[in-house]
């Protein structure tokens, strides 16, 4: 694998190497030194055209930890507000040699461009509506340290479908780790032909009981340039999930950042069901292994090599 683009660059013994490794990281992670030498004297480029939190902050820390040097780029502040182009920068940046770009992007298949103009291993952050899959992979490796496999289980994708790469990356990334997905939300915010991935749709939460786990996504309104929902009063009145609406065995799940009182309760954002946190600290052993696949291991294959390598000792 030479770049991260999407779920489909992985397959489900890809997926379990790279958990596998992730774990190792979370060990690093407890260490007193978190510092392994394992991309010294490589550079990472962050690249980031829209907002973020926890990826730009993640994948820089993941680099660092790492050991590699790191360029953190955001669009707001850099000459991309002077009208620079995406090629013009990724091109004035790649002067340092990077071993690895990590971009977000608002244009789908912005991330899939850069690897004609680059050398530099490719990691896709978020391109619009499209893909974000060191999210599913980081969700599936908060649902590992938690569940365990999440074969068998049913998980429920709640909320604004339509908008939504993590959607698109998680009902991937579940469904090939063998987790019967169904994805529930208002018509106008699921899209259409979307069972044709596998997964059932549902209209509203009815049935939402048998649900393992309960995956809720943010209302994007700053991808909405029309209404979608009467009043985000009524969206949150069907579609709300509180601690009401679910059994104590079910678990919830969100990408952040949340609308509290919107689409997900207080109640259960600060509740132990809550994996949110998780999903946060996951990231960062799951992107530090995104990095050393890319990078410390330079594999080729689709599958990652089983073989293990040394993660290196403390730097
Ligand atoms: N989940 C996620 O992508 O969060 P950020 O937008 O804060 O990176």
């Amino acid at each position: 694998m030479k770049h991260l683009l999407g779920i489909e660059d992985l397959d489900p013994v890809g997926i379990d190497a790279l958990l596998d490794r992730a774990e190792s990281f979370a060990e690093v992670s407890k260490r007193d030194i978190k510092k392994v030498p394992a991309l010294r004297g490589r550079t990472v480029v962050t690249l980031f055209y829209e907002a973020s939190t926890r990826t730009s902050s993640s994948f820089e820390l993941a680099a660092k930890r790492l050991s590699a040097d790191v360029v953190s780029v955001k669009a707001s502040g850099s000459s991309v507000e002077k009208g620079e182009s995406l090629k013009d920068t990724v091109e004035t940046l790649s002067a340092y040699d990077p071993a690895a770009i990590v971009i977000r992007h608002p244009q789908a298949g912005a991330a899939q461009m850069l690897t004609d103009w680059v050398d530099a291993a490719v990691v896709n952050a978020g391109d619009g509506m499209h893909q974000h899959p060191s999210q599913a992979l980081l969700d599936l490796f908060a649902l590992r340290q938690r569940i365990g496999s999440v074969e068998g289980k049913k998980i429920w994708i709640v909320g604004d479908v339509l908008h939504s790469r993590v959607a698109r990356s998680n009902i991937q990334a579940f469904s090939m780790m063998g987790a019967e997905v169904t994805i529930a939300g208002p018509p106008t915010l699921i899209p259409r032909g979307i069972e044709a991935t596998g997964c059932k749709v549902h209209y509203s939460l009815d049935g939402i009981e048998e649900a393992d786990v309960v995956y809720l996504l943010r209302m994007q309104r700053e991808r909405m340039e029309e209404s979608f929902v009467p009043s985000i009063r009524e969206y949150a009145r069907l579609f709300q999930v509180n601690a009401r609406r679910l059994n104590p065995r079910q678990l919830v799940m969100h990408p952040g950042p949340v609308n509290r009182g919107i689409e997900i309760g207080g109640d259960v954002i600060d509740s132990d069901r809550s994996l949110i946190s998780d999903q946060v600290a996951s990231g960062l052993a799951v992107r530090m292994a995104i990095l050393f696949e890319l990078l410390a291991r330079g594999g080729d294959s689709r599958e990652m090599d089983q073989a293990p390598v040394p993660i290196g000792e403390p730097a």
